[in-house]
């Protein structure tokens, strides 16, 4: 920390001396090619799947010396797109950002990493080390309200949303998860649904089987295509995504309501309910592949492409990932909702907060009023594979699986997520993520719901 805070005040200092040789006018200039030849490079590091070090991005432009230079016309952004449509929905809103605000340098200090797994764990030690980046991703729900304002770490944005008029074009039910107190502290960019079925539609005509409805039904297929010589009919990738496949397995089997109420403490962990849907989970897992844990969500999502399995779960930044690849809607894949969830949007939403603090104040506020317009979310989200949080998007810039989430999402029930941050906040969630990791081995139901029940005693 004293290195880098030493290593800014020198560049600091540089940029005075060299600011005062050329004469105030030359800084916008200098601005606005080091912001091209910076994005250029991140977006290398941004669309490299495989690096998983992308705090490089971010050491990338620490060690060029007139990024740093620049410093009060740049803006870090922290997330974990760097890889298929996420990275590509990512650029899309740093292209309306480079028209509306073309003296900041955008630095992109995106952590590979599905669900952030790893991006979550850098941003931890960054906010404990007093060095946040200006802006991060982060879920609305209790990730955002139970970790980082419970924390002190972001600024309420209420004067934004009164600037930007947001409060009449963002749902109604996602303000009370983005607000406490009265006080409203993030952006949100978009909705994503994680309680969607994945397919292959060539593999299931080939084998006689539609698309199931039910768990039951769901189970059957799998069977079906199990003793037809399938190995594993649900692709399941890195620990992250069984998390994933037990809350909308959780859903399928208990309904909506008793979801909910696992949340607001009406339903009991330790409850019969509880019990048959951990045992569904564990039928479901019984069908997916035994190499898991080293592929990420995307590999998953490839080996249903490749037809060795017929299913994923996953949420619908995989119709982002698959459009990204080429992929054609409803020839080489196709979705419902997870068995037994038809009628439920399951969702989450991505947003960006401003840091406490933020070394780029002014320019972080430039870079969320883009996050929050309606430009901004209609270049993201038909990239991404979400819809935009806002209500008045351009449904002709959506493809056909995106315009049923919308309409899902307009008429549907609406319950959150828990994998990706709605539901629970950050230690409640761990230490589910933990009872799951041990049951993944074990295969232990009834220690599996004993963990949950601790977990929920400890935080709830
Ligand atoms: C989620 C995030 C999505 C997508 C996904 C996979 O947590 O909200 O936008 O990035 O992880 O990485």
């Amino acid at each position: 920390m004293k290195q880098k805070l030493l290593r800014i005040l020198t560049l600091l200092a540089a940029f005075a001396m060299v600011a005062a040789a050329c004469g105030s006018d030359s800084g916008g200039d200098a601005t606005d090619d080091s912001s091209s030849s910076d994005t250029a490079s991140t977006d290398e590091g941004s669309t490299d799947e495989g690096s998983t070090d992308e705090g490089s991005t971010d050491e990338g432009s620490t060690d060029e010396g007139d990024g740093d230079a620049m410093a009060a016309g740049e803006v870090e952004v922290f997330s974990w797109w760097t890889g298929g449509g996420e990275a590509a929905g990512l650029d899309a809103m740093i292209g309306v950002f480079a028209e509306t605000d073309p003296d900041i340098e955008f630095v992109n200090s995106a952590v590979a990493g599905g669900a952030g797994t790893n991006a979550r764990a850098v941003l931890a030690s960054r906010l404990q080390a007093g060095d946040p980046p200006d802006s991060w991703q982060g879920h609305a729900g209790q990730e955002l309200i139970g970790t980082y304002v419970a924390a002190d770490q972001i600024e309420a944005l209420n004067f934004l949303y009164d600037e930007e008029g947001w409060l009449e074009v963002m749902p109604e039910t996602l303000i009370p998860l983005i607000s406490k107190d009265g006080d409203i502290y993030s952006v949100p960019v978009n909705i994503h649904r994680s309680n969607v079925l994945w397919a292959n539609p060539t593999v299931l005509a080939d084998a006689g089987i539609e698309i199931p409805d039910t768990l039951d039904g769901f189970i059957a297929a799998m069977e079906t295509l199990k003793s037809g010589g399938m190995d594993a009919p649900l692709a399941m990738g890195e620990q992250w995504t069984s998390l994933h496949l037990f809350e909308t397995i959780m859903l399928a089997s208990m309904g909506p309501d008793d979801w909910n109420g696992l949340w607001d403490g009406s339903v009991a962990w330790d409850s019969a309910a509880v019990t048959k849907g951990l045992e569904d989970y564990a039928t479901v897992l019984s069908y997916t592949n035994a190499d898991a844990s080293t592929l990420s969500w995307q590999d998953a999502g490839q080996l249903v492409l490749d037809g060795h399995s017929a299913f994923n779960i996953m949420g619908d930044w995989a119709e982002g990932f698959y459009r990204e690849l080429g992929m054609e809607p409803q020839v080489d894949f196709t979705w419902a909702a997870v068995p037994g969830t038809e009628g439920t949007f399951q969702f989450l939403s991505d947003s960006f907060v401003l840091a406490k603090d933020a070394p780029h104040r002014d320019a972080a506020i430039a870079w969320l009023r883009v996050a929050g317009s309606n430009q901004g979310q209609d270049a993201f989200n038909p990239v991404k594979g979400s819809i935009p949080a806002r209500n008045d998007a351009d449904r002709s810039l959506y493809g056909e699986y995106l315009l049923s989430a919308m309409d899902d999402w307009a008429s549907n029930t609406v319950v959150g997520s828990l994998t990706h941050g709605v539901v629970a906040n950050d230690s409640w969630k761990s230490e589910i993520d933990t009872a799951v990791g041990l049951f993944l081995v074990d295969g232990n139901v009834e220690g599996l719901q004993t963990g949950l029940a601790a977990a929920a005693a400890a935080n709830s």
